[in-house]
């Protein structure tokens, strides 16, 4: 029963794949990953904070990133965009090792601490950071203000707003060059639940465009939502797979437990 569960999933990710490749026109390419990483490795110091990681993410797909405080998702993040630089092992986007500009004009990336101007207006700020891409029509600005459902607050100053409407600002920013790859680092702490469904709706549409989403979160539920989840614990992916695999696995029936029992049982989430 569980080996026919995995073929049939294994079968709707690959129908995903062929989906998304015909949206990209990619002719007879072989499939390739979005993300592709080999031995990746990060030290701080004496601190290991990424270890030996090899991970894949494909177009159309979300990929979960789990995992207790300090366990390394967001340094695995900052190295896909190449913020920092690996201390072994390499990264590679779109097939080219990070950074790489040509490449970084097609990924979106949220950070988890707040990279806004606070002086500007949300608009200001949306439009800001479409011009490091490029002319960005004023209707992809209107677009984004709707999704995030902050049009009627469109011109008051990021410094006179609520933290979740800021975490909403910063997904627009992310977004507004219509990237490829989207890395979204807690995107919906501080966002309530109904505009969090909102934000689902359209990640999924985004992925039928064949974009990937790789996002870190602490949410079970959210979890739940991700096509594929990697469970990291001290720098190291401990488990992978879909929801029900990684349950499963590890003989548990709820996410939760497997998360516990996954990351060792002595970590709270956080
Ligand atoms: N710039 C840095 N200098 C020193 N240590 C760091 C730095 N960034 C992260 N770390 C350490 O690396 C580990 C992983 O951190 P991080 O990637 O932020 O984890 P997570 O996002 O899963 O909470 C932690 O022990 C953290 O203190
Ligand atoms: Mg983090």
């Amino acid at each position: 029963m569980e080996e026919l569960d995995e073929l049939s999933r294994r079968v709707r990710e690959l129908e995903r794949r062929l989906d998304a490749l015909g949206g990209q026109d990619r002719g007879n390419e072989t499939l390739e990953a979005v993300v592709e990483t080999n031995d990746l490795t990060k030290r701080f110091g004496d601190i290991e904070a990424v270890k030996g990681l090899d991970l894949r993410v494909w177009a159309g797909e979300t990929y979960g990133l789990l995992g207790p405080n300090g366990s390394g998702k967001t340094t695995l993040i900052r190295m896909l965009v190449g913020l920092i630089s690996p201390t072994a092992g390499v990264a590679k986007v779109f097939g080219k090792k990070m950074p790489d500009k040509e490449v970084l004009s097609h990924v979106g990336y949220m950070t988890q601490a707040e990279a806004l101007y606070q002086e500007l207006t949300v608009r200001e700020n949306i439009r800001f950071f479409g011009r490091i891409y490029g002319e960005i029509p004023e209707e992809r600005v209107e677009e984004l203000l709707r999704l995030i459902e902050l049009r009627e607050r469109a011109n008051a100053k990021v410094a006179t707003l609520s933290s979740g409407m800021r975490r909403r600002i910063s997904l627009a920013c992310s977004l507004v060059h219509k990237p490829r790859l989207l890395l979204l680092d807690e995107p919906t702490v501080g966002i309530d639940p109904q505009l969090r469904a909102t934000f689902w709706q359209h990640f999924k549409q985004l992925n039928q465009q064949g974009v990937a989403i790789i996002l870190t979160s602490h949410a079970m539920d959210e979890a739940e939502r991700c096509d594929r989840l990697g469970l990291m614990s001290n720098g190291r992916l401990v488990a992978e797979g879909s929801v029900a695999e990684v349950i499963s696995r590890a003989g548990k029936s709820t996410l939760e437990e497997a998360f516990l029992y996954h990351s060792g049982g002595s970590h709270e989430m956080g």
